[in-house]
């Protein structure tokens, strides 16, 4: 098949058969917004100016979306010569301020930033951070939304460009863009006696503290039961912290989790999904919220299910890696 043009900005790049649009940007030297560079972020967000996208390039986007032609760049493999634009739901972004930083444990760090507009977001979505020199990354808001500041826990993964850089280089005082919250993983108080079961890995701690925060800030009153699992136990942080707030809310439960080597007493043994399911074998009619590494995502939605979950009330935010590409 011949190679197809794709213009942008006034820029043009020739996409190869199965090549996505952003591969292809990318490749041309063509700027353009990116993170996740898997549907998950919406930063290379666009919008087709002559006729409807693929229908594989809008997957996850809202339906007004869909109808105005926006498409995901990093999902988009064209079958026609395509003219692309920005439009007008490209995610603005706004300047804020580091103002703290501290490590929460050797792979994690929690990061507060001022923000120069007040975000409206709801407790659990995340938003794209933005450098500099233009490298953007999604980290999940860790706070509920009773605060003006927005806090952060970033996992250093060995080798990564955003993390390894806030871990080491960003300082208080530096300035960062943050985009419009994002994600529909969040906190809903339309039903305060729902049961709640929320399952994190890692760094996905942050958006279900937010939740907790959130639902016990509004007096929720079913269950919230919250799962934090780590390979090891040195991967976990905020255990005294959680189990305070266990103690003096008797509806919150928490229950840390280590999936390898010794377990001291107090933690679960097994991974964070298979814990919570054992203990809770009949989830009908409760929310159910997943977050962190992809795989253990996956796994936790269909145990879900089949424990009785409606897949409308399984809410998740899978933290995917940007995959390694051209740049
Ligand atoms: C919705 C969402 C929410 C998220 N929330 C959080 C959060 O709250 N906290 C959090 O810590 N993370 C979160 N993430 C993950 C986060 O967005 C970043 O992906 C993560 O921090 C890694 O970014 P990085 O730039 O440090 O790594 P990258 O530079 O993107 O690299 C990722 C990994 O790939 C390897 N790699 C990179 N390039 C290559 C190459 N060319 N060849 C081989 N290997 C390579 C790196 O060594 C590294 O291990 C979230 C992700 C999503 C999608
Ligand atoms: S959705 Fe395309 S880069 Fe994240």
């Amino acid at each position: 098949m011949a190679e197809i043009k794709i213009s942008f900005n006034g820029r043009q790049a020739l996409c190869g058969a199965g090549e996505t649009v952003l591969d292809a940007f990318l490749r041309d030297g063509i700027e353009i917004d990116n993170g996740c560079r898997q549907g998950v972020c919406h930063a290379c967000l666009v919008r087709s100016l002559d006729g409807p996208p693929p229908a594989a390039a809008q997957v996850g986007l809202k339906p007004a979306l869909q109808r105005e032609d926006y498409l995901l760049a990093c999902l988009c493999r064209p079958e026609r010569d395509m003219r692309l634009g920005l439009g007008g739901a490209a995610a603005g972004y706004t300047a804020a301020e580091v103002v703290e930083k501290r490590n929460l444990n050797a792979q994690t760090l929690w990061l507060a930033l001022e923000c120069e507009h007040p975000l409206a977001y709801y407790a659990g979505q995340f938003v794209n951070l933005r450098r500099a020199d233009g490298l953007i990354r999604s980290y999940s808001i860790a706070n509920s939304r009773n605060s003006t500041r927005l806090t952060f826990h970033i996992r250093r993964l060995a080798g990564g460009r955003f993390s390894e850089w806030a871990h080491r280089e960003l300082a208080v005082g530096d300035r960062i863009d943050v985009s419009d919250p994002q994600g529909f993983c969040y906190y809903l108080a339309d039903l305060p006696a729902a049961n709640l079961l929320l399952i994190g890995t890692g760094s996905g701690l942050a958006p279900l503290a937010g939740i907790v925060e959130e639902a016990l800030h509004n007096g929720h009153r079913g269950q919230i039961r919250l799962y934090h699992g780590s390979r090891d136990v040195e991967g976990l942080y905020w255990l005294d912290e959680m189990r305070d707030l266990a103690r003096a809310h008797a509806n919150f439960h928490y229950t840390p989790c280590v999936s390898r080597g010794d377990v001291p007493s107090g933690i679960a043994a097994g991974r964070a999904n298979d814990v919570a399911m054992a203990e809770l074998p009949g989830l009908r009619d409760w929310r159910v919220y997943l977050c962190g590494h992809p795989d253990m995502v996956d796994r936790a939605k269909r145990q879900a299910y089949l424990s009785g979950a409606a897949l409308a009330d399984i809410h998740s935010d899978a933290f995917h890696v940007a995959s390694p590409t051209l740049d």
